[in-house]
């Protein structure tokens, strides 16, 4: 299938104009667009099937309970996991990471034992730990990030210390793009006996994600960047892990029983999913991996392969933009940061906005790895399968136009200043 323009007609969404201007979607890292199988599923769901899990005996509770542990096994086999019940659904990655945390951070980790992270973690995969850290006694620590924004391993090597029991990393960068070498330091974490939590809110969309391939030990997904729906996303993590965990929150059908006292949980994933589920968005989620599938992986991998790389060559047409992370489209995911010379990010975005193209503006919930940078924010475009290099185009037009209007307005400042003295 031939992708980019070729898929457009099935994202109902990019056909919208934007004061009159065809919208360029560049903000697929902060949400894909959903194709319309992922909406029929949806209104299909609540139009034929809805009734709660588990819990019903009568026909249509059983067929929506059937339909639901379809897109868990199907979620499963998209990861490369050995059983279905090594898939949790949560609201996202990170409700996932979360869930890590609270439950087999607490029972696992004490003071002095270290957690090591790295800087271009998302908040997600930073603040759940800080909050275990300060309430067990732990030690943060932060593999540094290079200049030319990959992970420093030597660095992580030094870091690696017998009293380091976890390590969190990000697959992909929200920000730089990086893709890391994940089964490398996972071997390596191994090795000195820590245990390893991936975030792969950006890979998952773009790129075969096997968990048995990269090494994790837990791995956290999120269905909204997945061509899926918001509210649904999930973690992956080895059976006899999940099983030997205590369970997050407490309430209906995650128990085998429950006394005045205390209660007996249900097995893996049940326990960890208390109180009426997303069942809907699930399903939908389910529907929007066997599209990815049916389009291919590779495909699309190529295809935002292709864009970034033609993105990365035409904005150095623009003078004074600088671009941070790889430079060249190898080992990097489809998301640009970048910023352009005195011009605000939220500026930046804003005059896009003008000219109907979605970028997004800020820190990209990635502050430290800003600051690394030393800058405020970044100005980020985002591809997806069906981005075109026209958009690219027309990303590169607009930037133009922004150099523009800001060098028209900073001269203009300056006349004034003199005028003044
Ligand atoms: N984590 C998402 C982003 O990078 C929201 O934009």
């Amino acid at each position: 299938m031939a992708l980019g323009a070729g898929i457009r007609d099935d994202f109902p969404l990019l056909s919208h104009t934007v004061g009159g201007k065809p919208l360029v979607y560049l903000d697929s890292a902060a949400t894909s667009q959903k194709p319309r199988q992922v909406l029929e599923a949806l209104s299909e769901h609540y139009r034929c099937c809805n009734a709660n899990v588990h819990r019903g005996i009568y026909w249509l509770a059983e067929e929506a309970t059937a339909r639901y542990e379809e897109a868990r096994a199907n979620l499963a086999s998209f990861f490369g996991a050995a059983r279905s019940e090594e898939i949790v659904f949560t609201r996202g990655t990170t409700e996932a990471l979360n869930l890590v945390a609270a439950t087999w951070g607490r029972a696992h980790l004490g003071p002095g034992d270290e957690i090591l992270l790295t800087e271009m973690e998302h908040h997600s995969n930073i603040v759940p730990w800080q909050m275990l850290a300060a309430e067990r006694g732990a030690i943060l620590k932060y593999v540094p990030v290079t200049g030319e924004g990959r992970l420093d391993l030597d660095a992580f090597d030094r870091l690696l210390a017998g009293r380091t029991k976890l390590v969190g990393l990000v697959h992909q960068s929200n920000v730089l793009g990086t893709i890391n070498p994940v089964r490398e330091i996972a071997d390596r974490a191994h090795e000195a006996g820590a245990l390893v939590v991936v975030d792969a809110a950006q890979s998952a969309p773009h790129q075969s994600v096997d968990v048995a391939a990269l090494g994790a030990d837990f791995l956290a997904f999120s269905g909204h960047k997945m061509l899926g729906p918001m509210g649904i996303g999930g973690l992956w993590a080895r059976y006899a892990l999940l099983d030997a965990m205590p369970p997050y929150h407490g309430g209906g059908e995650m128990i085998t029983s429950v006394g005045l006292d205390r209660s007996t949980y249900k097995d893996p994933p049940h326990k960890f999913e208390a109180g009426t589920p997303n069942v809907a968005d699930a399903i939908a989620l389910g529907v929007a991996v066997d599209y990815m599938r049916q389009v291919g992986l590779e495909a699309i991998s190529e295809h935002v392969h292709d864009l970034t790389a033609y993105a990365l060559l035409r904005l150095k047409e623009v003078p004074g933009l600088v671009i941070y992370g790889p430079q060249t489209a190898t080992d990097r995911g489809g998301a640009v940061s970048f910023t352009l010379d005195c011009v605000h990010p939220h500026d930046i975005a804003q005059v896009l906005d003008g000219e109907g193209i979605a970028v997004r503006a800020g820190h990209h919930c990635a502050e430290p790895l800003h600051r690394r940078f030393g800058i405020p924010a970044s100005a980020r475009a985002s591809f997806h399968l069906y981005n075109t290099r026209a958009e690219v185009d027309a990303l590169v037009e607009g930037l133009l136009k922004v150099r523009r209007l800001f060098a028209r307005s900073s001269s203009a400042a300056k006349e004034d200043a003199h005028g003044a003295g």
